[in-house]
């Protein structure tokens, strides 16, 4: 879903006054993620740091797209199948090096597996003058999770994504923006979505039972438009920090 200014400045509590440190974005396929992620981004001046995104930019790299790893990544990714745990944090090892993560950042689509987490918990326990990590999980009904995935499409020029239901282009299936023809993600049919879910339930539910019991962790309803959504990401945001 697109972000525009009005959606932000009709949503955002102030959040010029805190850093917001590192935010873990939790939710099933289709939650949401990315798109809060995007608006948090916008509000918070920090980056969305995705690890769906990451790694298929990895995948489609010419060069790794052709080695046994980038194929074994896109079998993986494709049948909606976790990719290994040590090759996803080595690549938000290294992303978290870039120093425009210093004031915080949203963690989209990762962690996803308890080792994930506790390697994650581990590695920002070492790291000087960041704040704890806080957790917002989104909740979102089964009927709404499979219309927005099958629903999702994208622009693979400016990357602006749409919903056939919820969000369409102007025009059929043409991007507002450039004109490109939109494409829909492998990952984004029916059967591989009820496979992703089966993935989320198996492995992911223990990571939110995790940050639950940790205490910096709010659950928000996340059936609502993405503004409302907003609204409570940002004040859950807000009262995990202050
Ligand atoms: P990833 O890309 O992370 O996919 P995902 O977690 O399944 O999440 P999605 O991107 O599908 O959904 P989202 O919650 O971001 O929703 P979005 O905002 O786009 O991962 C893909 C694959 O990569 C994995 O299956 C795995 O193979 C691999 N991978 C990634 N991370 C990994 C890790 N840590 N470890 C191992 N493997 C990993 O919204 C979806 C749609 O809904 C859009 O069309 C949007 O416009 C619409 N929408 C959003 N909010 C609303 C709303 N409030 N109301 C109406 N429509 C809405």
């Amino acid at each position: 879903m697109p972000v525009d200014e009005a959606m932000i400045s009709s949503a955002a509590p102030d959040t010029t006054l805190t850093a917001p440190g590192p935010i873990l974005l939790l939710g099933a396929p289709g939650a949401g993620k990315g798109t809060q992620a995007k608006v948090l981004m916008e509000q918070w001046s920090i980056p969305q740091i995705s690890t769906g995104d990451l790694l298929r930019a990895l995948r489609s790299d010419p060069i790794e797209s052709s080695s046994p790893l980038g194929q074994q990544i896109r079998n993986l990714m494709d049948s909606g199948r976790l990719v290994p745990d040590e090759l996803v944090q080595q690549i938000v090892e290294a992303r978290l090096q870039k120093s425009d993560t210093a004031r915080g950042y949203v963690l989209d689509g990762f962690p996803r597996t308890l080792p994930q987490a506790l390697w994650l918990d581990d590695m920002l326990a070492r790291t000087d003058g960041m704040p704890p990590v806080i957790a917002v999980s989104m909740r979102v009904s089964y009927t709404d999770l499979l219309r927005r995935i099958t629903g999702r499409r994208s622009c693979p020029v400016c990357f602006r994504i749409y919903n056939v239901y919820s969000n369409p282009p102007l025009l059929d299936t043409i991007c507002d923006i450039d004109a490109s023809p939109l494409v829909q993600r492998v990952d984004d049919s029916e059967n591989v979505f009820a496979e992703r879910i089966r993935t989320y339930e198996e492995l992911t539910a223990p990571v939110v039972a995790h940050y639950r019991g940790q205490g910096r962790f709010a659950e928000v309803n996340g059936d609502l438009p993405v503004a409302a959504v907003n609204r409570a990401v940002s004040l859950a945001i807000l009262g995990l920090r202050s």
